[in-house]
């Protein structure tokens, strides 16, 4: 591919990204985010250093977190006063942010470029846990859940009993889960989507990662922070949701899901019913590793349910197929090609057979969750 073709590509990506994250009607507080994303398709200073990034590292994302790692150590002025920090609330965007960011790539372009080499984009949105509660309640709102989140990276998905809901609807709020807890995951819902009375029950959790991420450690907070996106509710939820996983340390295990996915659910409960989550995990895995995957879960000798809230493959202006290879209606490729969104998926394991179905779509940071009738 020529080195246009690659600028091109990570162009693409990163406006990709910017319409996902804050569409027109995006609440406010995305307006940075989508800044930060269109500079980095829009500057040379910054698409140089994205598009030098290896095509399978994700280059904006991966940029994007490097840019935020520095601002975070080195609170550069005046850069530092537009990006949150927990509790900060979302400070104000202004014409001067483009040029501080600018300023700051070229100066500091060796030190991003290190960053980029030395690390992973790794995200972890709690908020997706909305998502997946919203089909939940659907499936069983009664019975006991064996949980395994696949592609669980600091393991925040596993602990969505933990947290407290807030899904605004035409007709007022539903507001369930731990009146106590430190998350609140705030949701508007569109359309008819079945919220739930209360957060299930989880008698059994595990993750699986090929890279469990280990919040005690300071360099991975600090890294899984910088890999937010500077929107204030993003940046509050994953500081809360990574104390509450530190509090209560739930199973991680080492390896590919495709691989190890049978061993662990062999190891949950008979008497809970199986939930399989993964929020945009498979979107990243080759078509010969979800075609496996899809092929070994009637083979698991057990019901199940997997919720699957991940953007149609292949990622970008040709998406057009669900990574759990169900029927996707028209709406889903139209919002899929527009810019990042997830896609909320069901598929059920019943006596061997699979049955599933497109439900709704998710904004990628679980700000709003429109459903699909
Ligand atoms: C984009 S992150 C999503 C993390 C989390 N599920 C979320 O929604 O915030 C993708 C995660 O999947 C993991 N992953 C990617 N391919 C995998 C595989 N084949 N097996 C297990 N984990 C994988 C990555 O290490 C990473 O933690």
């Amino acid at each position: 591919m020529s080195s246009d073709d690659t600028r091109d590509g990570v162009r693409d990506q990163a406006l990709g990204i910017a319409a996902g994250w804050s569409p027109p009607d995006a609440p406010a507080a995305w307006a940075l985010t989508a800044e930060l994303f269109r500079a980095i398709a829009q500057e040379d200073a910054l698409l140089d250093l994205a598009a030098a990034i290896p095509a399978d590292r994700l280059p904006p994302l991966l940029l994007s977190a490097a840019v935020r790692h520095l601002v975070a150590r080195d609170r550069p002025a005046p850069l530092a006063g537009y990006f949150p920090t927990p509790g900060s609330g979302q400070p104000p965007l202004d014409a001067g942010f483009r040029p501080a960011l600018v300023a700051f790539a070229t100066e500091r372009a060796d030190d991003l470029a290190a960053l980029c080499r030395e690390h992973r984009y790794q995200m972890n949105e709690v908020g997706r846990s909305a998502d997946v509660l919203a089909v939940l309640a659907d499936i069983a709102p009664d019975r006991p859940l064996a949980l395994v989140d696949l592609g669980t990276g600091a393991g925040l998905g596993l602990h969505l009993d933990r947290y407290r809901y807030r899904f605004a609807t035409g007709s007022g709020e539903v507001v369930v889960g731990d009146p106590d807890s430190g998350v609140e995951l705030a949701c508007d819902v569109r359309g008819d989507a079945p919220l739930p009375d209360a957060v299930p029950r989880i008698t059994a959790r595990a993750g699986v990662d090929v890279e469990p991420l280990d919040l005690d450690q300071a360099p991975v907070r600090d890294w899984l922070t910088a890999c937010i996106p500077p929107e204030t509710g993003a940046v509050d939820r994953f500081a809360a949701a990574s104390a509450i996983a530190r509090a209560n340390p739930a199973r991680l295990v080492r390896g590919d899901l495709v691989d190890t996915v049978a061993a662990v659910c062999a190891e949950m409960p008979d008497d809970a019913l199986l939930v399989l989550v993964d929020t945009y995990v498979h979107v990243f895995l080759p078509d010969d590793e979800r075609a496996r995957f899809l092929a070994l879960l009637p083979r698991l000798g057990r019901d199940l349910e997997w919720i699957s809230v991940d953007p149609l493959v292949p990622l970008g202006p040709e998406s057009r197929d669900s990574v759990q290879g169900l029927p996707v209606p028209e709406r889903a490729i139209e919002a899929c090609r527009a810019g990042v969104t997830g896609v909320v998926g069901r598929l059920s394991v019943r006596d061997g057979a699979v049955s599933g179905r497109v439900l709704g779509l998710a904004h990628p940071g679980a700000a709003w969750l429109e459903w699909l009738t």
